[in-house]
């Protein structure tokens, strides 16, 4: 465990530096535009530098030295920020479509630009539709600067391609599953294997793709690719099971996110299904008559959260994954050759992590 923590604490500091030195870059040109796009890339800088795990560029790091520990290229850190950066880019559009306004314990995006209109006088709709505008165009610089990143790590060109593929491939998954999660919150006939195949669009490829993108810099053989998929895929859809726990059950002083919001939303979450599986049907009435119904109150939200507890839903979700992250775990055992048992280990306890996190 303490081997874990130390590499954690080590690879962390070095992400977070190369991600500042790429960002401070960024705000650099910008401010030869105008100070109006200085601030604009600040603000995006400030977004992602007040919190966030660094999950998904560990991930890029360790992929890469659990296949060869000793890093033999420039940029390992500025092509690992890359899923970083998508993965904010990502954050910044959800927080706009699931009309959150708190995200790592400050605004989001949207709501920070919304505040400003607003605070120089403009008019409610005013304000929200340039709230709106400029997540907009903030995801999208995101989504590109993060592509931006793996072409500034100058890797060879076989390798460059390779990780551009993988990250082109995560992202059209992600918003391909959170079109799916979409259409779920209106489909009545959606079901938790959907759920599974949604979670693994939305959130698991891009783990998966960051331990692969590691490891094709590392170059890896075909079999180690596919040990990085399988565990980077079932750890992935047991993060969001957790994503999905904590976005109910959480400490929002924890989190630095909303724990109303999904069931506010009527949101299709692992929770959901069980509770469909498992509720009497008193529970099941009761339960669907309060799950997204406008103007919720906090007790009702506190109704279904009972219901969640009460039906066995949530044990049941706990189940789901201790099975995901064992059947994950089991799939790294598969590489040919074998992975570097230390960086193995990480990852193994880097996933048990993930799902009794508590933020
Ligand atoms: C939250 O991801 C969004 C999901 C995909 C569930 P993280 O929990 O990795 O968010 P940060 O980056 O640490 O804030
Ligand atoms: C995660 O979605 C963001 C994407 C993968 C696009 P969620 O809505 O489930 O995550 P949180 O809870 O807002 O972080
Ligand atoms: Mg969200």
């Amino acid at each position: 465990m303490s081997e874990y923590l130390d590499i954690l604490k080590e690879e962390v500091k070095s992400v977070e530096t190369a991600l500042r030195e790429f960002l401070d870059s960024k705000i650099e040109n910008a401010a030869r535009l105008s100070s109006w796009h200085k601030q604009y890339y600040e603000n995006i800088k400030e977004y992602m530098t007040r919190g966030g795990k660094r999950l998904r560029p560990i991930l890029v790091v360790v992929g890469f030295k659990a296949i060869k520990e000793k890093v033999d290229i420039d940029h390992l850190y500025r092509a690992a920020c890359s899923v970083e950066i998508l993965h904010n880019g990502s954050l910044l559009h959800d927080d706009l479509i699931d009309h959150d306004e708190t995200r790592r314990g400050g605004k989001t995006f949207h709501a920070t630009y919304r505040d400003i209109s607003s605070e120089r006088g403009d008019g409610k709709e005013i304000a929200f539709d340039y709230g709106m505008t400029m997540a907009i165009l903030g995801g999208d610089s995101l989504i590109n600067l993060g592509a931006e990143a793996i072409t500034a790590a100058k890797l060879d060109a076989d390798v460059g391609v390779l990780c551009q593929h993988y990250y082109q491939f995560a992202y059209s998954n992600l918003v391909d599953g959170v079109l799916l999660e979409m259409n779920m919150i209106t489909d009545e006939d959606s079901t938790s294997e959907m759920y599974l195949q949604m979670v693994r669009m939305k959130t698991a490829v891009l783990f998966d793709r960051s331990l692969m993108m590691g490891a094709a810099m590392a170059r890896a053989s075909e079999s180690q690719l596919h040990a990085f998929m399988e565990f980077g895929i079932k750890v992935g859809q047991a993060f969001q099971i957790q994503d999905d726990v904590l976005g109910s059950f959480g400490d929002e002083e924890k989190t630095g996110k909303s724990t109303s919001g999904d069931i506010r939303e009527g949101k299709k979450t692992m929770l959901v299904f069980e509770t469909y599986d498992k509720a009497t049907p008193a529970q099941r009435k009761e339960f669907d008559e309060l799950l997204g119904k406008n103007g919720m109150s906090d007790d009702e939200v506190d109704r279904v959260r009972a219901i969640f507890r009460e039906s066995g839903a949530l044990k049941a979700c706990q189940e789901q994954m201790n099975h995901l992250l064992s059947t994950g775990q089991v799939a790294l055992d598969n590489a040919e050759p074998s992975l570097n048992p230390k960086y193995k280990n990480f990852l193994i306890e880097m996933s048990n992590f993930l799902v009794q996190r508590d933020y």
